[in-house]
């Protein structure tokens, strides 16, 4: 059911991942059932304080490492060009794997620009610890910047959900080759209009309205990681992956504001 995204020529992500974030204690239940449930892709973040949970569950499932998909992020303390590699070799330790799948600046910081951090990364990537680079965070004037540096950014992880939907970003990321992971995809399902039609919708397709909101953005060819801690749910939103909009049901909630 998991339905890839290709990340560079080479590397495909899967379109769905699981988030870490505020799992806490339970982090290494929820990413085990998770993966468990189908999920193949996981993202955390060092200031999550995850990654011994997330690399715990990954072994706990048996699954080869080559199929989960692990995105981690490098938080403001870690950016600066002599932090970097320093950084990725506690986030392998913590995560007991030899290599990152994709590696992102988690938020833009003035003392560290991406003319500086991402060389810093590409080396990193060189050396074989990690697949691939990104960024998250980003708006156009500092992708803009991030491509100059001729480093091969291939995703910008943004919020983006009913509520939040900053456009201009995304679609400068698709003409630039740059996919688009949405976080907090269902923090927010938008105004009362887009409550009233997410309602309408799950009476229609079946679905509650966190798994239309979830296809809607699927079919917009965004990456999502959802995150619960609640067994249910997890499945839930997997199982929207199966969920095909009509093409006047998904403009519905595009032209809902
Ligand atoms: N790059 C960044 O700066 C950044 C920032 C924020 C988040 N993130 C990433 O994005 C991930 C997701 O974002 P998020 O945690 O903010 O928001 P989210 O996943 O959109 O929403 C999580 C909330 O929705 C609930 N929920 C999940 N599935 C549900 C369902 N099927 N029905 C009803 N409620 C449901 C969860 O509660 P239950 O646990 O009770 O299900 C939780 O309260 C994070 O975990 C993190 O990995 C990245």
């Amino acid at each position: 059911m998991n339905k890839t995204i290709a990340l560079t020529e080479t590397i495909q992500i899967p379109q769905l991942g699981f988030g870490t974030s505020g799992l806490k204690e339970m982090a290494q239940a929820s990413v085990l059932h998770a993966l468990r449930t189908g999920y193949r892709h996981i993202d955390t973040a060092d200031i999550y304080e995850t990654h011994l949970a997330v690399g715990a569950a990954v072994r706990e499932s048996g699954l080869p490492r080559n199929e989960v998909f692990i995105t981690t992020k490098l938080w403001r303390h870690s950016v600066t060009a002599d932090k970097v590699a320093q950084a990725v070799e506690r986030f392998l330790n913590e995560l007991g794997t030899d290599y990152i799948d994709l590696l992102l600046i988690h938020w833009p910081r003035e003392e560290a620009e991406p003319e500086e951090t991402l060389p810093a990364m590409e080396a990193v990537r060189q050396s074989g610890k990690v697949r691939a680079l990104g960024v998250s965070n980003f708006d156009v004037a500092l992708l803009e910047r991030s491509l100059k540096t001729g480093v091969q950014v291939t995703n910008n992880q943004i919020k983006y959900n009913l509520e939040t939907r900053p456009d201009d970003i995304v679609a400068f990321c698709q003409a630039n080759n740059i996919t688009v992971t949405a976080y907090s995809p269902i923090r927010s399902l938008g105004s009362e209009a887009a409550q009233t039609r997410l309602s309408e919708l799950g009476a229609k397709y079946g679905a509650s309205s966190q798994q239309l909101a979830l296809a809607w953005l699927l079919g917009k060819g965004l990456i999502l990681i959802p995150r619960s801690t609640r067994p249910e749910n997890i499945k839930a939103n997997y199982k929207a992956q199966a969920i095909e909009l009509s093409a006047e049901d998904a403009q519905s909630l595009e032209d809902i504001a």
